[in-house]
């Protein structure tokens, strides 16, 4: 496996996916009850954003770089920005934003398969009894870890973050697929938000029609593309399918697209915020 997230932290599609998961995160924590979070790919917590590996492609800032100054922007994205900024010099990833995010009777399983990436994560989170890192496969992890029961707590609220690098393209859709299927199946009621890249639309219509034929009665996707998806060699923009998605999540996005598009794009660049499945009642 060769690819290290440090290159990639804060570009545009950390910006969408980041955005998405704290808004995930703050309407399942708008009850008292215990949530519990499993972050399958996990990564290495945070990244230095200016002299590290990030800086050495400028994926960040042709992202979240870009956001600095945006005058008045939605709820969802001011409060991605609140918490990025509030992580400097480093880049946030999803553990990270997810422990801020967390209470202290709420939960994250972290999993990450490279073992230097897993001992980074284990330092950041030691001492935060709430956060437990396990250096192995995250797909393993769902038949592992779920339905979550930590110390005599069961969870019946919580999300399965999966975000994968697709290393290996097409091959990975069906593993994310069957690790869904399985998620769902232990713990029906989880929200389950997966990543997706986006280079060419069509190559995405199996995998997508696999995620829409699982046991579940709403499928939500938000997509930022920042380029036309006519080149398969580069990532023109990614997605997030959610679901189960809780109440009010497609409201607290839909004005985040158009601004991460305008500030983000270039030209034929475009936004999908769209129900795959929706509850008719
Ligand atoms: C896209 S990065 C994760 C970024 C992180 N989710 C974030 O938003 O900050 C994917 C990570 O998955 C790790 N990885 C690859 N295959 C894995 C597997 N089967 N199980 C767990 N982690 C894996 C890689 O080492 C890499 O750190």
């Amino acid at each position: 496996m060769n690819y290290r997230h440090a290159f990639h932290a804060g570009n545009h599609a950390d910006v969408l996916k980041h955005v998405v998961l704290l808004a995930l995160l703050d309407a399942l924590l708008r009850k008292d009850t215990p949530c519990f979070v499993l972050d399958t790919h996990a990564g290495r917590g945070r990244y230095l954003l200016q002299d590290g590996d990030a800086s050495r492609t400028g994926e960040a800032a042709a992202g979240i770089l870009r956001l600095t100054g945006l005058a008045d922007p939605p709820p969802a994205l001011a409060r991605y920005l609140a918490a990025a900024a509030a992580e400097l010099p480093h880049y946030p990833g999803s553990p990270l934003l997810a422990a801020r995010a967390l209470r202290g009777h709420d939960r994250l399983a972290a999993c990450e398969l490279q073992a230097e990436e897993a001992a980074a994560l284990r330092s950041l989170f030691a001492g935060d009894p709430r956060v437990a890192v396990h250096a192995r496969d995250g797909y393993g992890a769902v038949r592992a870890l779920l339905p979550p029961r930590v110390d005599g707590t069961r969870y019946a609220r919580g999300l399965v973050l999966v975000d994968p690098p697709y290393e290996a393209q097409e091959a990975e859709y069906p593993l994310v697929v069957e690790a869904m299927r399985e998620a769902l199946q232990r713990w029906p009621q989880a929200t389950c938000a997966i990543w997706y890249p986006i280079k060419r639309r069509r190559s995405l219509q199996p995998f997508l029609r696999g995620l829409e034929q699982l046991p579940v009665r709403t499928l939500l996707l938000a997509e930022l593309l920042i380029r036309a998806d006519d080149s398969p060699l580069r990532l023109n923009g990614s997605g997030m399918a959610v679901l189960n998605p809780p109440w009010k999540l497609e409201e607290a996005l839909a004005p985040v697209l158009p601004v991460l598009q305008a500030r983000l794009g270039e030209a034929g660049a475009s936004t999908r915020l769209e129900w795959l499945k929706r509850d008719p009642g």
